[in-house]
């Protein structure tokens, strides 16, 4: 089946998954190396793991950061989105899932982070957000209140609400093409996107390494991987 021309389209939103950065050698969450499949989420992404055990928390983010500033670079699907989005005269909107800075990287003007960001902290006292590159620790200062100890990964956490919805839900409802890319499909809100789209007249694209938990609802799927469907689909190659 001949997929879409995305140029013929008016007003696209683009939902991301840790799929889109996989091959710039950022583990996802689900596949078989995948960080869920090593790591418990109840010991690292909950509000209630970080009262518990902040050490531990501040280790696992501190780790991923390390990585994504170490030896993360945007691949050819990032480059195919951001390249897309410079020449297209419609409406488009990125929404990420991921917490990297790789589409920023390849020049995607203003990916909407629904989970977050590892190169942000917040402090759990005045809420102030600031950009970081180095460790967060117990011990960590806000620059803005002075309180100590109170600095957390500027992340959103299961049980915490994701960013953003009030300018992403409005954008579903109004969307011609939604197009979602590398995610399982399979944690809520960002996997409620595609009904929300559909709803409104949209057309549903999925492009994955594999058929994720919503597949069969697609209008359209083209299965590979990110940085060979992505070009191709989006005609940057
Ligand atoms: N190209 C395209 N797709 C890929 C590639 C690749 N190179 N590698 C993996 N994928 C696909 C997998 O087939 C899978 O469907 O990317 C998807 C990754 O799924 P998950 O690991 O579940 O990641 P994601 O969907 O982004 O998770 C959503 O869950 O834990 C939370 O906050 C976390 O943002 C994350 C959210």
């Amino acid at each position: 089946m001949n997929l879409p021309d995305p140029r013929h389209f008016k007003n696209i939103v683009v939902l991301t998954g840790a799929g889109v950065s996989a091959e710039s050698g950022l583990r996802t969450f689900r596949d078989n190396n995948g960080l869920w499949r090593e790591y418990r989420v109840e010991e690292l992404a909950t509000p209630e793991a970080f009262t518990k055990n902040p050490k531990l928390v501040h280790a696992f983010y501190n780790s991923r950061r390390h990585t994504l500033l170490q030896s993360a670079k945007a691949n050819k699907a990032h480059f195919a989105l951001a390249n897309f989005e410079s020449t297209f005269e419609g409406n488009f909107l990125l929404v990420t899932q991921n917490v990297d800075n790789l589409h920023e990287q390849a020049g995607s003007k203003n990916p909407h982070h629904l989970h977050g960001e590892l190169l942000r902290a917040r402090c759990g006292l005045c809420e102030h957000s600031v950009d970081i590159e180095g460790d967060l620790t117990c011990q960590s200062i806000c620059r803005h209140c002075g309180g100590i100890g109170a600095m957390r990964p500027d992340i959103v956490w299961f049980g915490e609400m994701p960013q953003q919805l009030e300018l992403i839900e409005p954008a579903l409802s109004r969307c011609d093409l939604f197009v979602s890319i590398g995610t399982s499909g399979t944690v809520y809100p960002a996997a409620g996107f595609l009904r929300l789209a559909k709803t409104n007249g949209a057309i549903t694209v999925e492009l994955n390494l594999e058929a994720s938990a919503n597949s069969g609802f697609f209008d359209y799927c083209s299965l590979g991987l990110a940085s060979d469907v992505l070009p191709n689909f989006f005609h940057t190659a």
